[in-house]
């Protein structure tokens, strides 16, 4: 296997490293690729140091599966010339996920939705990620008829330099701000940019990626998005009706049985998800479970994930393994 990852010195970038080796990639040909800053720096994979490549050089060396994590301008401009010489490219950029043609992929989902023919693989946005981790059992068993949903996201998913916003403000040292506002003992109701409707970016995100991946168009979907200072990940708080009437022994227990998601649900004790505890894990931890008694068929999830692994990382890496056992 020869895998190029664009990005891959940036902050998902990193982890993607790390889950490709977790993953059994070690010994593969690794090619990391970033812009023209970076070229000729050194990362690290798998115990080894690697030379940082240009996209060009990357191409050239035409690999198997080229995992893209660099914004959505160089996904458009150079997923296309990987695709054409047949390099399956997996792109973590919202740069082809409202693409017709294009498959939008959590593989415990509906990997089944990719044929040997798709050569650009779109991974989700990462609050979608994590939400419909935890909705899409429930879906299949009730049918979602609308979903209200309120997130708190962590810095991480702005790359390397919130984190460093962050690090300077807490240091008390001038910071370079890549947020319009402190971020730290801050929270904004801001993720990406607004548009014409007043809902963001990230916002819009939540309702057309849901609607996608759990192929059903006539799902309603309303959230706003919240930046908060934190680092390990993001959390939400899920409202969703359903047209079935639900049995909450059932929920928890589809919750439990779906995998890649953790039921963490004990509030005598105090057991609920955090992103303390979420950091660093693959897993979709889904907790706070419980009925909206203000209407009927309507339960409350509270639902945290790692963004940079199952939100990124871990989701984009399995879609390439998901790919390599079946068609390459
Ligand atoms: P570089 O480090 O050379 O800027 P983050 O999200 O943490 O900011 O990381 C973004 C990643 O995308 C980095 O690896 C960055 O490389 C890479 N990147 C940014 N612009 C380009 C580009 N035009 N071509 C290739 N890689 C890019």
């Amino acid at each position: 296997m020869k895998i190029a990852l664009v990005g891959a010195t940036g902050l998902v970038g990193g982890v993607m490293r790390k889950v490709l080796e977790e993953r059994g990639y070690g010994d593969c040909t690794f090619i990391p690729a970033a812009s023209s800053r970076s070229v000729g720096k050194e990362v690290q994979f798998a115990g080894k140091s690697y030379k940082v490549v240009s996209v060009e050089d990357a191409i050239a060396q035409r690999p198997d599966i080229a995992i893209f994590s660099a914004g959505s301008g160089p996904s458009l401009q150079y997923a296309p010339l990987f695709a054409e010489q047949g390099t399956v490219v997996v792109d973590n950029s919202s740069a082809w996920r409202s693409d017709p043609d294009k498959p939008l992929v959590v593989p415990e989902i509906n990997g089944d939705v990719i044929t040997a023919h798709d050569k650009i693989i779109a991974n989700p946005n990462c609050s979608t990620i994590q939400m419909v981790m935890a909705l899409a059992p429930l879906h299949k068993r009730y049918r979602i008829k609308r979903i209200v949903v309120s997130t708190y996201q962590s810095i991480t998913g702005t790359g390397m330099k919130a984190v460093q916003q962050l690090r300077d403000e807490r240091a008390g040292v001038p910071a370079d701000k890549v947020y319009p506002y402190q971020i730290d003992m801050n929270l904004f109701p801001h993720g990406g940019t607004f548009e014409e409707n007043g809902y963001t970016t990230e916002e819009m995100k939540l309702l057309n990626e849901t609607r996608k991946i759990l192929r059903d168009p006539e799902i309603a979907v309303t959230s706003t998005v919240v930046r908060v200072p934190v680092t390990g990940g993001h959390s939400e708080a899920v409202n969703v009706e359903f047209y079935e009437e639900f049995d909450l022994e059932e929920v928890r227990r589809l919750l439990a049985e779906m995998p890649g998601v953790v039921l963490q649900d004990d509030p005598a004790h105090n057991v609920y998800p955090m992103p303390l505890f979420a950091e660093g894990k693959d897993e979709v931890f889904v907790g706070r479970v419980r009925r909206d008694e203000s209407q009927p068929k309507t339960l409350n999830l509270w639902v945290v994930a790692d963004n940079l692994r199952k939100g990124a990382a871990t989701n984009a890496v399995q879609i390439a393994q998901w790919v390599e056992a079946r068609f390459l």
